[in-house]
């Protein structure tokens, strides 16, 4: 996994961005650890790029530092993907540690959701515009997970809060680590050790053993934002907390309910990325497939 890989110092040097070419602009998210601010990015022989940047708050902490360095060599190692948020460079000399990312216009897919939650109170028949374009942002998500597995890279925070939407509507995948909890304030994390885990997203072999993160974990994280999307962004098993009293829930074989705006198929499918058993349970390129075959599947 991420966790173990290690920091490639020349990697990271061969994409080295030089802060004076960053201005900054309005803070875009802000986390335990650090902020990501909208900035412009000059470039020598191009127009300036609108970009995000991820900074630490306590640069001097060695410890968020490496995690930092670790995230941009896991998406360096990842390499280009439509579907997952591209990494343009990173800012280490003369300051403190800024990871500079592609920008997503239309922010989080959480926070989309939550807004159209507002629009289809008054008017139902926004949902049914919408529904496509929900369908094609979960496909796409699907083709980022795939491009990750074959790369063998586990993401392990695979939620609607770290969907980015990008200019075209495009979902991207965004987060490889720290700002993990960038832009939703830990409403659903619990502290262990000294990480923030999101528990409601995990896969019961990952709430049981911290360490065990799989391709397939990050399905079953895809599954819950599959029921994130059909319940318009709302949280997950309201008023649950606690890694075992989740883990013991998903063994007696309780499981998140068949939201109002799904069809029955699609929660088959869902459930079908929350095998308790990992080996049975789908792998991305099938849960794509499927996806691509049910095009009316939420609202
Ligand atoms: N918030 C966090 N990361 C972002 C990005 N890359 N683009 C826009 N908003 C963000």
């Amino acid at each position: 996994g991420p966790s173990s890989s290690s920091i490639d110092m020349d990697m990271l040097k061969e994409r080295e961005i030089d802060r004076n070419r960053l201005q900054f602009g309005q803070l875009l998210g802000e986390g335990a650890f650090g902020h990501v601010v909208k900035a412009t990015l000059q470039q020598p022989d191009e127009d300036d790029v609108v970009v995000a940047v991820k900074k630490l708050k306590d640069d001097t902490e060695t410890t968020t530092r490496t995690a930092l360095l670790r995230e941009t060599c896991i998406m360096l190692l990842c390499g280009h993907h439509d579907n997952i948020i591209g990494l343009k460079g990173i800012c280490f000399r003369d300051g403190p540690l800024q990871l500079v990312l592609e920008y997503a216009e239309h922010g989080s897919l959480l926070q989309l959701l939550w807004t159209l939650r507002a629009e289809s109170k008054h008017n139902m028949a926004i949902l049914s515009n919408k529904r496509h374009i929900f369908e094609t942002m979960m496909v796409e998500v699907c083709s980022g997970l795939e491009h990750l597995a074959s790369n063998r890279l586990v993401h392990r925070d695979i939620a609607a809060r770290n969907i980015l939407i990008c200019g075209k509507g495009t979902a991207k995948i965004a987060d490889f680590g720290l700002a993990r909890d960038t832009y939703a304030v830990g409403y659903h994390r619990q502290e262990r050790g000294n990480d923030l885990l999101p528990l409601k997203w995990m896969a019961p072999e990952s709430l049981k053993n911290e360490a065990k993160f799989t391709d397939k974990s990050d399905v079953w994280s895809f599954g819950v934002l599959l029921w994130e999307v059909a319940q318009l962004g709302r949280t997950p098993y309201p008023g649950m907390n606690g890694a075992d009293r989740i883990y013991d829930a998903l063994y007696n074989h309780f499981r998140l309910p068949m939201p109002r705006l799904c069809t029955e198929e699609r929660y088959r499918l869902m459930l079908q990325c929350w095998k308790f058993n990992e080996k049975t349970r789908l792998d991305a390129t099938t849960v794509r497939k499927r996806l691509e075959e049910d095009p009316n599947g939420f609202f």
